[in-house]
Order: structure tokens, then C-alpha cells, then sequence
């Protein structure tokens, strides 16, 4: 084995402290005393999803790199930039940097079109993109997000938005902001970008190097580049909306006068494009908390992407869906969840209430109570402080002259008072007491299945 510190009595190579190895850049631990925000708003999104007739789908953090580079398009940021990209065994595999293409690759793969008209899934995990790391921006990042398979009508996108707008405001984001336009179909995208890039040739020279190379391989993008030089030249460019053909046109109107009947207000915005390749008709961003996430910063970002599932070998189906950051959903909110970690602590005192304490420990957590036995044979103010850091209402003491006496003493920490109380009597009285959130009936536990001899190896 290689020793880090070079051969013995090698006098070039002293021995150092080892280094400290941090977390990759823009990779971020998750510790329990936050954790309890990340599980709230996930509830909630779950909760919110499945009001709306949406299943929870997961699929693999790994996909094979074509996959993105067909359906997010060769010319994106993401693909020419970003992605975690390696061949293994001589196959190219990319790790997911968004959650569309994987949904639809699965859709195609399992023909579910022929199982059901119309699919809604939603999911939530870690996504993984290698961009520059910033406050709400980083390499590793979790979205909560949802894809609507069969539906190609504007009830559906409107729906959305407004399920959307409900969930927000649900997680303590009181005024999010819905940007909106319509990039029409194909034929649309194709006349606008015409004459788009008949305004900008003139002024070539003018734009940014991004957008000069833009102009030929993704024009749209310049619409929303943020270099003051590229805003200036597209300040009069045509409006996307002016360019629909009639079909367009009315999805699009139907849209607006749906999120109207559901009084949800939005911005028509006719520069607002997205950094996919794959959207066609609606797009929609949310935005909000300004003043925690700066203005350029989007909470939600979706759109239409009707020739998705074909592109990927399945059939014509229409299909949309929107993704969330979640760490920027957590920078937004305003919720604050308290930091309680169990119920009860229960303190021996003495080496022969040790064995009487973690049965104890045992039953209480039987009756649904969460509850820590503290072992480590401190004094009794280290065991109170310990349950005040714990935010446990009770303390348990349960020493010597308890253990003779068959009792324990039980600490209010929230009402300052204490009782001696029978050990026996203990579980069912801390559970009366305690909001214990839910407790299996009382039912016989069914025998766990016999497993096969040998399928785990
Ligand atoms: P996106 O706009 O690339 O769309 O990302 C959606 C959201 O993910 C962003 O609005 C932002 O909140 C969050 N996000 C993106 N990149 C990062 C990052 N580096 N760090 C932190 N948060 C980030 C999509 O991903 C599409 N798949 C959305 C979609 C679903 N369209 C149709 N269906």
C-alpha cells in the first residue's frame, strides 16, 4: 500500500498533518438540524402533486449521455457545458442534470401511453449540472419537479401553473410571480428565428461572443442573454406571440383565459425563452423573494415539449412539466420548523439503572414515543441539559431509590414540574401526553416472508 507520507526514514518527505478532504465545490451536506425544512417542503410537494392525480416516479441518477444530448439538444448550455459526462466499460453515461428526458426515456421504454391516456408523474432528487457555484446555484442541487404525458390542451398547462402558484404560497412564498409566453410549434420557432436573425446580422458585431456564435446555432437564446450589449440589440426585436399560426394562437389564448378563470395573475413575458432546446408552445418561469435570491434568480422554469416522446422513439404524445429548485424553493420560504428531536429522555443514574433504563427506553418508543436513553452515566444536570438540547418536554430519572421503589421521576421541562410515576405506568403515560404522530391499531405483525436461501449476496 502506498503510505501518503512517502517511504520510512525518507527525510524529503516529513510527516504532515493529513489534509482535511472537504466536499466536492458546489456540493452541499444536508445536516439534521436543517433537514427538517428539506422534509416539509417535500410533504408538502407530495401533497400537493397528489391532490392533482400525479404519482411519484424515480428514475436513475445515471443515463446514457445520448439521451440529454438528443433530447435537451446539442447547442445548450447544459449539454455543451455542464454535464457530469464518462464512459464505463466503453459506455457513455452522464449524470442526470434535469429530470425531463429521463421521465420520457422511461415513459417510451415502458409504453405506458398504452396503458393509460394521459400520465402525470412527479419527482423529486438530486440533479447534477457543473456550473459556476453561487448563492442558489450550485453542481449538485435537488429539484422537485412533474411531467404530464397525453394532454395536449391549454387546461392542462394552466392547470399546472396554478397548482404551482398553490404549492409556493403553501410553503411560506406569499407573492410568486408567473412569467409566461408562447414559442408556438415548429414552424412558429422557424419563421421568428428567420426573422430574428435577419435584425441581429446587421449588428453582429456588436454582441457578445456567446451570442455571435449563438446567432447561428441557437439564435433564440440571445433573447435572454443578460450581457447589456445583447439586451440592447434585442430591446425592438418582434414579439414571439406575432408569429403564431392560428392553432398557436389559440392554445395560446386559451391558456391566458384559463390561469384568468382560475385567478391566477401572470406576466406575459415575449423575450422569455429557456435554456432547453426541447420546449414548443407554453413556457412558463416563477419567481419571487427578491430580496433573499436576487432578481435574476428563477424559482421554476417549465414549458411544453410536445416532440419529445417521439423524438425518443414513442409516439406522438403531447407533454409538460416544470421543475423547482429546491434549495432555492428553501431560500424563498419563509417556514420554520422547530428542532425537536425526540420526546423524552430518560436518564440513568448509576450503573444498575442502565439495563432497567434502556428497557424502559424500549417500551416508551413502543408506545409511539420518540425517545433517547442517555447511558453514559453523567450527573443529572448534564442529563437535563442534554434534554433541553434535545428539546425534549420530559426527562425520565430513574436511579437507585426509583429502581427499589418500582418508580421513575418524570420531568415537565415545559411546566417546571415533576411526579414520581410506576415504571410500568410510564409509556402509556408519556404517550397520553405527547402528540405521538401515529400508532399502528394494535394488530399482530404478519410473519415477515421467508426469503430465499442465497438471493443476497
Ligand atoms: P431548468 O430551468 O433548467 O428546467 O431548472 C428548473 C429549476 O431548477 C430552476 O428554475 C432552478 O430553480 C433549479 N436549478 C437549475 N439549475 C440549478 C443549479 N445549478 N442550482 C440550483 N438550482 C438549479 C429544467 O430542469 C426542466 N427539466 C424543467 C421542466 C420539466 N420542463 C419541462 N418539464
Amino acid at each position: 500500500m502506498l503510505d501518503p507520507n512517502g517511504p520510512p526514514g525518507d527525510k524529503r518527505s516529513p510527516v504532515t498533518a493529513p489534509t482535511l478532504v472537504r466536499a466536492v465545490k458546489g456540493m452541499n451536506d444536508v445536516l439534521p438540524a436543517d433537514i427538517g425544512r428539506w422534509h416539509r417542503v417535500e410533504a408538502a410537494f407530495r401533497t400537493a402533486m397528489e391532490r392533482l392525480g400525479y404519482r411519484e416516479v424515480r428514475t436513475p441518477y445515471l443515463e446514457p449521455t445520448p439521451l440529454f444530448v438528443r433530447a435537451i439538444g446539442e447547442a445548450t448550455d447544459v449539454v455543451e457545458k455542464e454535464m457530469y459526462s464518462f464512459t464505463h466499460h466503453d459506455e457513455p453515461l452522464t449524470l442526470r442534470p434535469e429530470g425531463t428526458a429521463g421521465a420520457a426515456r422511461a415513459y417510451v421504454e415502458h409504453g405506458v401511453h398504452n396503458q393509460e391516456p394521459v400520465t402525470r408523474w412527479y419527482y423529486l432528487g438530486p440533479m447534477f449540472r457543473g456550473e459556476r457555484p453561487a448563492k442558489g446555484r450550485y453542481r449538485q442541487f435537488s429539484q422537485v419537479g412533474a411531467e404530464c404525458f397525453g394532454d395536449a390542451g391549454p387546461g392542462c398547462d394552466a392547470e399546472m401553473i396554478n397548482g404551482l402558484v398553490e404549492f409556493l404560497v403553501e410553503i411560506g412564498i406569499p407573492e410568486p410571480d408567473v412569467f409566461i409566453n408562447s414559442i408556438g410549434s415548429a414552424a412558429t420557432r422557424a419563421k421568428y428565428k428567420e426573422a430574428l436573425v435577419m435584425m441581429l446580422e446587421p449588428v453582429k458585431e456588436t454582441l457578445s461572443a456567446d451570442s455571435q456564435r449563438r446567432l447561428s446555432t441557437n439564435p433564440l437564446r440571445i433573447l435572454d442573454s443578460k450581457h447589456p450589449a445583447d439586451r440592447a440589440a434585442v430591446e425592438n426585436a418582434p414579439a414571439m406571440t406575432d408569429f403564431l399560426t392560428d392553432e398557436d394562437r389559440a392554445h395560446w389564448d386559451g391558456l391566458r383565459r384559463h390561469l384568468d378563470a382560475l385567478g391566477t395573475p401572470y406576466t406575459v413575458d415575449p423575450k422569455l425563452v429557456r435554456g432547453l432546446d426541447y420546449y414548443g408552445r407554453t413556457l412558463f418561469e416563477i419567481k419571487g423573494a427578491y430580496d433573499k435570491l436576487g432578481a435574476g434568480s428563477t424559482l421554476v422554469g417549465g414549458g411544453r415539449y410536445d416532440g419529445m416522446v417521439a423524438q425518443l422513439g414513442g409516439p406522438e404524445v403531447p407533454a409538460i412539466g416544470f421543475a423547482a429548485g429546491l434549495e432555492r424553493l428553501l431560500i424563498a420560504s419563509d417556514l420554520t420548523v422547530p428542532s425537536n428531536v425526540v420526546d423524552v429522555l430518560i436518564a440513568p443514574i448509576g450503573e444498575r439503572a442502565v439495563e432497567a433504563a434502556l428497557v424502559l427506553g424500549r417500551d416508551v418508543r413502543r408506545a409511539g414515543v420518540r425517545c433517547d436513553v442517555d447511558s453514559r452515566k453523567t450527573s443529572i444536570k448534564a442529563q437535563l441539559r442534554r434534554a433541553n438540547s434535545l428539546g425534549a418536554r420530559f426527562a425520565v430519572i430513574l436511579g437507585d431509590r426509583e429502581l427499589d421503589e418500582g418508580i421513575v421521576e418524570l420531568k415537565d421541562l415545559e411546566a417546571h414540574s415533576q411526579e414520581k410515576i410506576a415504571r410500568a405506568d410510564l409509556p402509556r403515560h408519556i404517550a397520553a401526553r405527547v402528540a405521538v404522530p401515529h400508532v399502528a391499531a394494535a394488530s399482530p405483525t404478519p410473519p415477515a416472508p421467508a426469503s430465499p436461501a442465497g438471493d443476497l449476496t
